[in-house]
């Protein structure tokens, strides 16, 4: 359910003063007061808005806060600017009403905020989209624009607005915005050359100088320093707060996002420039012949460079400052200028200057804000028009702004007290009239046609001759002088004669809002607004764009000779279409106070409050507002509210709700004199009655509240009780069950067991009873067998004797069988059958006997050969053995080469002559006879010795020569050629011995495997002086082989007999000593060794192998 609130709720004092108890203006104050000090700036008279300015930024204008005002009813929420923002909207769009804002008070009191505030809301609420939201951004946008122009620092206001201004949104039936217009009012146009002290001049001239580029500066011919212009106050320059560098960059964007074009804007900002120009230009008194003085301008500089700014001709502008033509019935005259009048003339041009660009200003922006579509629709006027304003030195725009702000009061009188009335009517409620002050006599004194004052005022002007703003007061003396709200020293009435406080120039008006002394000074002046024509068509000729526009009446070709209408009767027309335009409309009203003088947060100056209370008339509008019936409500809201005060209505009524409310007071006892039934609303006289509802009901709730809140307890501690004892049924289950399974597994483990231990004692029994059964089967078995065994063998003897007795008989039968038969056919078979048997058979034999052969290699190293297969084929088997053998090595020789063939004859013969012979021989079969051992060829070292050599060296080696002395052996090479061998030393190769082959008788070498051996030489040769040589060599069976082969080959010599024996005598010069052979142990190393034994003998101990 939604929680309502209602004003009635919660409320810091009374947040609507028509429920004010007691009603009288210092309970009016308190309240207000006390509402002031906790941040209650909103308090409603029905549906009028109070607001005091808090001075400082509330939190509540924040979007969460827009979003709660939205679409709720005015009485629902905390009094607030939004309600009534809401409330107007709605009603415009729900009801097609035409609404207007309308938002008084003085100067300084928050109407311009309070105007910007619904302005926003409105924008926020209402549709969107594209194009919407941008209509919405030029409207609020053009608020920067016009403050910037129209808005000053005053003494109340540092951003008071100086010119009024009433603004239409217009909307489409759904209630988006289309556009809007804007009506200005009276710009306060002298503050452009004089601002009262303390007060400053139009914010944009300070903006522009603080915030634009240098280089924009540069192009209007201007300089940051206010100081430089005459216009500019300087006491109050740089004001506290304000920012005029980022103002100047906001007007700018504003202006940008309104739809300014570069261009215009640059031109509004010249004219600027060109006022603050012309402020500087001053003139000096020249002497003419006729003894007038004339004016002169004194620096012509600043007038150059804003003749340049404007483009107008500097010479026009000097002469329009000197002189001036007056034209009366088609005859022009010049008149001379002194200074004064030059002075006069400059500033009424730089204040027409200045209101027509922000008239223009309004204009254009009014252009680009305008609805596009011309479809019928509603208006929601917004009205922000200067305060009341009273000053130590009040003028004409006082006495104008003023007597606006009386047309205001008379209209909200006006309007407050017909929808009152209205409401009664509707309602058809009985109303009886009650008295207020009227402030239409006062709004009389000033409009009224024959003898107002600003008729008078126009009357002035107009008339012939001298006219001064005495001749002016004088009047007024005359024909107000009875008016009671009109005083004046010099009045007939004699109560002011001597009244000191009302100076002779001045005259009093009692507003509604008080008094006020008017100065007449400048009365008359500021209603003529003359402008003179030779300055009004010097500016014509500019050009500037905008001038042509601004300065219409200065084309010479439409001179109008009649005078323009007056400032005064300007705004009394406007002012009469504006109150025209507000009646036609639905009106809402914002009245807002200012709290105190000092501009300041917190401060709340009971004094002035009480003034302004008093002068908005806000209790009379209490009093008017109660004087039927203080508070009213729908029937519906009404018995939603206090249902609870009657059994009847409680807690639902079925039926009408105003049978329903006349059900609850009947019940309630309240008198019938303090209310009255409307059609729609319960009126309620007293706001007392309404009170003591508010207390019952207050009471009531609390009664209420017992009772729900008993309910609801009962009803917590009941489900939370069923919830517990369902709870328990489930645990006592689930413990139940799990208890039973434990138990049941105890049990059938314990079953378990015991069945086994049954089991195995059964089991065991029964195996007993098995194995002592199976063991009796057993014995039987074995017993049956061995039986048996006997008995088959005595059977199985007795059966062999059987056959055997039988074979034998057979075999018997047999021989005797074929002995018969080869006697009968023995004859037969020899000659035909066993031959041809016989040769297959052989034949077979032979064929596989061959095929067998197949598997033998051709390496006549190869020594395998089959075994031979039967008896019969020994012969033939060896011999084929023989034959496959020696064809094979033949084929094997076939391969050799003559070299090849030549050693192996070599290696032949050495094995002819040493196999079997000399243990030496089978270790030097495998090595090659190489024959050149020394490369003597090659060699370098051995040159000498091969050149000795007459034939070719068929062997060459190192060997010992073995000394008879002592055993031991030297080296020497050893050469053999065809016909001789050589020694030579081995270090130098000089041939020590050379000895022809013929010589050499023999040689003897040992049969064990030793390299020495002995060349014995031929008894009485040339050579056998030297004695025989005993030498020993690692190639001793090549080196004999080869002299063996020489031997062999060699025609003319006797072949060399070769001896091999282990003892041989060799022959040293005269002696013949014997070398013997033995087998040494392993200690001689495994090399042979010789040793001298004695003369004769010498012992070779070769290692056993
Ligand atoms: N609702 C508000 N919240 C905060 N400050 C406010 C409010 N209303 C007014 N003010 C302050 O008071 C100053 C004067 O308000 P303004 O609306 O310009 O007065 P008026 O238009 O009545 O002369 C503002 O500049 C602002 O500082
Ligand atoms: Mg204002």
């Amino acid at each position: 359910m939604e929680v309502k609130t209602s004003l009635l709720d919660n409320m810091i004092g009374v947040g609507d003063m028509v429920l004010l108890e007691p009603l009288n203006e210092d309970s009016f104050i308190v309240n207000l007061r006390n509402r002031f000090d906790h941040n209650e700036i909103y308090t409603y008279i029905g549906s009028v808005v109070i607001s005091m300015n808090p001075y400082r930024s509330l939190p509540i204008y924040t979007p969460q806060k827009v979003e709660e005002y939205r679409n709720r009813n005015f009485y629902e929420l905390s009094p607030h600017i939004y309600a009534l923002a809401d409330e107007a909207y709605r009603s415009l769009r729900d009801q097609d009403k035409d609404q207007c804002i309308l938002i008084t008070g003085e100067s300084g009191a928050g109407k311009t905020e309070a105007s910007k505030l619904v302005m926003s809301y409105v924008a926020a609420v209402c549709g969107k989209g594209q194009e919407v939201n941008k209509v919405k951004e030029q409207l609020l946008q053009s608020n920067p624009v016009l403050e910037a122009f129209g808005n000053a620092k005053t003494m109340r206001n540092d951003n008071s607005s100086r010119f009024g201004k009433y603004m239409d949104i217009e909307f489409d039936f759904k209630g988006d915005p289309l556009g809007g217009v804007i009506s200005n009012y009276l710009l306060e146009k002298s503050r452009v050359c004089k601002q009262p002290r303390g007060e400053r001049n139009f914010h944009i001239f300070y903006q522009l100088l603080s915030g634009a580029s240098d280089d924009t500066l540069m192009k209007l011919k201007l300089d940051r320093d206010f100081s430089k212009y005459n216009y500019l106050s300087l006491d109050s320059a740089n004001v506290n707060g304000l920012d005029d560098a980022a103002s100047f960059r906001t007007v700018r964007n504003a202006m940008q996002i309104v739809g300014f074009m570069e261009a215009e804007v640059q031109s509004v900002l010249e004219l600027v420039a060109a006022v603050l120009k012309l402020g500087n230009i001053e003139f000096k008194p020249e002497s003419r012949v006729n003894g007038f003085d004339e004016s002169r301008v004194k620096d012509k500089n600043d007038l150059k460079e804003m003749c340049e700014l404007l483009g107008i001709e500097q010479s026009v502008l000097e002469r329009a400052f000197s002189y001036r033509t007056v034209e009366a019935k088609m005859e022009k005259m010049s008149t001379t200028l002194n200074v004064a009048q030059a002075y006069y003339a400059r500033d009424a041009l730089a204040k027409n200057l200045y209101s027509r660009l922000f008239s223009w200003l309004v204009t254009r922006i009014n252009e680009s804000i305008k609805a596009q579509a011309k479809t019928r629709h509603k208006v929601m006027g917004v009205l922000d028009i200067y305060g009341f304003e009273i000053f130590e030195d009040n003028s004409f725009e006082q006495f104008i702004i003023n007597y606006c702000n009386e047309k205001l009061q008379q209209i909200f009188i006006e309007l407050t007290l017909r929808e009152e009335q209205e409401e009664y009517i509707r309602e058809d409620i009985e109303w009886t009239n009650i008295e207020y002050f009227n402030n239409a006599i006062i709004c009389d004194l000033i409009e009224n046609n024959q003898n107002g004052i600003l008729a008078m005022l126009d009357e002035e002007c107009l008339r012939p001759g001298t006219v001064t703003d005495d001749t002016f007061l004088d009047k007024l003396n005359t024909i107000c002088a009875e008016h009671q709200h009109f005083e004046s020293r010099l009045n007939k009435n004699s109560k002011f004669l001597t009244d000191h406080s009302l100076p002779h120039s001045c005259f009093r008006i009692q507003h509604y809002a008080g008094k006020v002394l008017y100065r007449v000074e400048g009365f008359v002046d500021k209603n003529n607004d003359l402008l003179y024509r030779d300055l009004s068509q010097a500016m014509y000729k500019a050009t500037h764009s905008l001038m042509r526009q601004l300065f219409p009446e200065g084309n010479p070709a439409k001179v109008n000779l009649k005078r323009p209408p007056t400032a005064g009767f300007q705004f009394k027309a406007s002012v009469g279409v504006l109150m025209k335009n507000l009646q036609t409309k639905n009106p809402n009203y914002i009245r807002c106070i200012k709290p105190n003088d000092k501009k300041v947060a917190h401060i709340f100056t009971d004094s002035l409050v009480c003034h302004q209370v008093r002068y908005l008339g806000l209790v009379e509008n209490v009093r008017v507002r109660r004087a039927g019936y203080a508070f009213r409500q729908p029937y519906e809201s009404c018995l939603e509210r206090y249902k609870m005060l009657c059994k009847k209505t409680w807690p639902h009524w079925r039926g009408p709700a105003r049978d329903g409310v006349e059900v609850l007071l009947t019940d309630c006892s309240v008198p019938t004199e303090e209310f009255a039934y409307g059609r729609s609303k319960i009126f309620i006289r007293n706001p007392r009655t309404l009170f003591t509802l508010e207390e019952r009901r207050r009471a009531c709730l609390e009664d209420l509240a017992t009772l729900i809140q008993k309910i609801y307890r009962g009803w917590k501690s009941r489900t939370h009780f069923l919830l517990l004892k369902k709870s328990q049924v489930v645990v006592a289950a689930w413990y139940r069950r799990y208890a039973q399974q434990n138990k049941y597994q105890k049990i059938k483990s314990a079953t378990l067991v015991m069945q086994s231990f049954v089991r195995g004692w059964k089991a065991r029994n029964i195996l007993r009873q098995l194995k002592y059964e199976k063991r009796c089967k057993e014995a039987v078995t074995t017993i049956a067998a061995y039986w048996h065994g006997t008995q088959a063998r005595r059977e199985l003897r007795r059966l062999k004797e059987e056959a055997r007795r039988k074979h034998a008989v057979a075999i018997i039968w047999a021989y005797w069988l074929g002995l018969q038969v080869r006697r009968e056919y023995r004859k037969f078979f020899r000659a035909n059958a066993g031959k041809k048997i016989y040769d297959f058979t052989i034949q077979r034999i032979m064929q596989k006997y061959f095929l067998g052969l197949k598997t033998t290699t051709m390496s006549p190293m190869d020594n395998t050969w089959p075994a031979k297969p039967y008896g019969f084929l020994e012969g033939a088997h060896t011999q084929l053995r023989r034959i496959f053998h020696l064809w094979r090595c033949k084929k094997y020789r076939g391969q050799f080469t003559e070299e090849k063939k030549a050693v192996y004859e070599e290696k032949l013969e050495a094995s002819e002559i040493f196999k079997d012979k000399k243990a030496l021989y089978p270790s030097s079969v495998s090595q090659p006879f190489k024959g050149d051992y020394l490369e003597i060829q090659k060699n370098p070292k051995y040159q000498k010795l091969n050149s000795a050599m007459e034939e070719k060296v068929l062997l060459a080696d190192l060997v010992n020569k073995i000394n008879r002395a002592n055993g031991k052996g030297s080296p020497r090479l050893f050469l053999l050629t065809k016909s001789n061998f050589v020694l030579a030393d081995q270090k130098t190769g000089q041939v020590k011995a050379s000895v022809p082959l013929p010589d050499l008788a023999s040689v003897s070498v040992s049969t064990q495997s030793d390299g020495f051996f002995a060349l014995k030489l031929k008894e009485g040769s040339a050579s056998a002086s030297k004695g025989d040589f005993l030498l020993s060599s690692e190639h001793l069976i090549e080196i004999i082989t080869k002299l063996h082969r020489i031997g062999t080959t060699a025609a003319d010599r006797d072949q060399i007999n070769i001896d091999i024996s282990d003892e041989f005598l060799v022959q040293f010069k005269q002696d013949k000593v014997c070398v013997k052979f033995i087998q040494g142990g392993p200690k001689n190393g495994n090399s042979a060794a010789c040793k001298r034994k004695n003369n004769r003998l010498l012992e070779v101990s070769v290692p056993s192998p």
